[in-house]
């Protein structure tokens, strides 16, 4: 009977889930979007129960339609949307309440409280991350001040905490698990020792006895109840979702980087077997640990990249479909002076604002439809171009190549622009579902479906390789240019 890994993507919008062969290729694949919930400005929460409803129904819809029995399934890998903050019933496994996702910005005035605090350079030395809104402490903190009798519960040692891969875990096999690179995304975790750190704790009001037990990204952690695929299969993998596809690009050495063109835009920079040190306003944070040995990753994160696209076709309406955007962009030669800055739900790195706002700037009477379309895919690369660059401060190594991958990568246009605004190549693989890939292959390596990272390296080949064409001069001018309208939207909800 032929072998697959079976990959759970779960993602901010949609579930996915896609089965993988030997070779690393797509036997098949299904994907199921859930609902988002936006209560108040600045808030969005997921339903914990379409997050499992989802993923489960992916799950047994892609081995129906390729034809797979769950015997075939040598081990699943999972790879999630990171941060969201999800508390649960340990007896019932019932969620006490929305789960709060990583884009929600209600956290912002408590961070400030803890900054005011004199904090920011403990969490950061500790946890290699910027004190912000988007990591899970303050959301936890959050969800056991204001859901009544959370904390007396929590004490007690009723309820779980975890991030979207413990829920997926705790309801595929009953384990309150969840993985080193998962763990570094909390603001709890300490990078260096490895472990929940205390001090971390107490600062945020969480009780210990709320904490998954941190275990490996790659190796078994239990078996499927058999109810839900027919069968129980092993779990062998899990990472965060920009790990995951870290790793599925195969950058497994020092100096080599990926920018992901999903929901928002992370881009990751192999950092070696030692935390690393931003110098930059960049995270430090784990990548995954296979083997008793850790790699560490730079990241930088901007929280709208491909939602900015969307935003043209569910906020203004001038697109139907988001892949209808590089038609419309194309149109024009260029942006006309329109620069869009997709500051809708704040600024990431490296500015950390959490009231930035959203603007367009430069329109002229002669401004249509098309600039603005081509604004926003230009915005793109705009904002990952800034991330390059603190990289390579950071970095005591220079940058060969960008991997790119995501829903956009297949955006030639905006291919093309980020490579001239990096004046690196940028490359995008064949297999771009890179983020399941690298699930699947944490997974594979732990039951031996795949012998080394040297053979999942040599799976990995280009589909297309974008070569910076414009003059230098041109692209510092169009940064420039970037950096003042940045500096329009911050602190503009402040
Ligand atoms: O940190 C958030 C990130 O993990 C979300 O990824 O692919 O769901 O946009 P994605």
């Amino acid at each position: 009977m032929r072998q697959f890994i079976l990959a759970l993507d779960q993602g901010t919008t949609s579930s996915r889930a896609i089965l993988f062969d030997r070779d690393g290729r797509v036997a098949g694949c299904a994907q199921q979007e859930f609902p988002q919930h936006f209560p108040q400005p600045g808030w969005v929460e997921h339903d914990a129960l379409d997050i499992w409803n989802s993923q489960l129904a992916c799950a047994r819809e892609v081995l129906r339609t390729a034809g797979i029995v769950p015997q075939q399934l040598a081990a699943i890998g999972i790879a999630n949307q990171r941060e969201t903050t999800i508390v649960w019933d340990r007896a019932s496994g019932a969620p006490i309440a929305p789960a709060i996702v990583w884009q929600d910005r209600r956290t912002a005035e408590a961070c400030e409280q803890v900054r005011a605090q004199g904090r920011a350079g403990l969490i950061q030395q500790k946890t290699g991350l910027e004190l912000d809104a988007y990591f899970s402490a303050t959301k936890l903190q959050w969800l056991l001040d204001h859901v009544p009798g959370a904390r007396a519960r929590a004490e007690r040692g009723e309820l779980a905490f975890g991030t979207v891969d413990s829920w997926l875990g705790f309801k595929l096999c009953g384990r309150h698990v969840t993985d080193v690179s998962n763990a570094s995304r909390t603001m709890l975790f300490n990078i260096h020792t490895m472990r929940w750190d205390e001090e971390l704790l107490d600062l945020f009001g969480v009780p210990a006895a709320l904490l998954p037990e941190v275990v490996s990204s790659s190796g078994q952690v239990g078996l499927t109840q058999a109810e839900w695929l027919g069968h129980p299969v092993p779990i062998a993998g899990i990472a965060g979702d920009q790990q995951a596809a870290t790793f599925g690009q195969a950058c497994h050495r020092k100096g080599m980087v990926k920018n992901t063109y999903g929901t928002g835009c992370f881009m990751l920079m192999h950092a070696g077997e030692l935390p690393p040190q931003s110098r930059n306003r960049l995270l430090a944070t784990v990548g995954w640990r296979i083997g008793g040995r850790t790699d560490y990753l730079l990241e930088g994160s901007v929280f709208m990249g491909g939602a900015t696209v969307q935003w043209l076709r569910d906020g203004l309406g001038i697109i139907r479909q988001s892949s209808d955007v590089e038609a419309l962009a194309t149109s024009v030669p260029d942006s006309g002076g329109v620069m869009l800055v997709p500051a809708f739900a704040g600024l990431g790195a490296p500015y950390w604002d959490p009231y930035a706002r959203g603007a367009i700037v430069g329109m002229t009477r002669g401004t249509t439809a098309a600039h603005i379309a081509r604004a926003a895919v230009e915005a793109i690369a705009f904002q990952s171009a800034v991330l390059l660059e603190a990289m390579q401060k950071d970095a005591d190594c220079p940058v060969a190549e960008v991997r790119a991958d995501g829903g956009a990568a297949r955006n030639d246009l905006l291919m093309q622009f980020q490579a001239d605004l990096l004046g690196v190549p940028v490359v995008r693989p064949q297999v771009t579902e890179t983020t399941a890939l690298g699930a699947a292959y944490l997974a594979g390596l732990a039951v031996g479906f795949w012998q080394s990272r040297e053979e999942i390296a040599a799976q990995w080949h280009v589909d297309r390789r974008f070569e910076p064409s414009m003059p230098p001069e041109r692209s510092a001018a169009l940064m420039a240019g970037w950096r003042r309208a940045v500096e329009t939207v911050k602190s503009w909800a402040a």
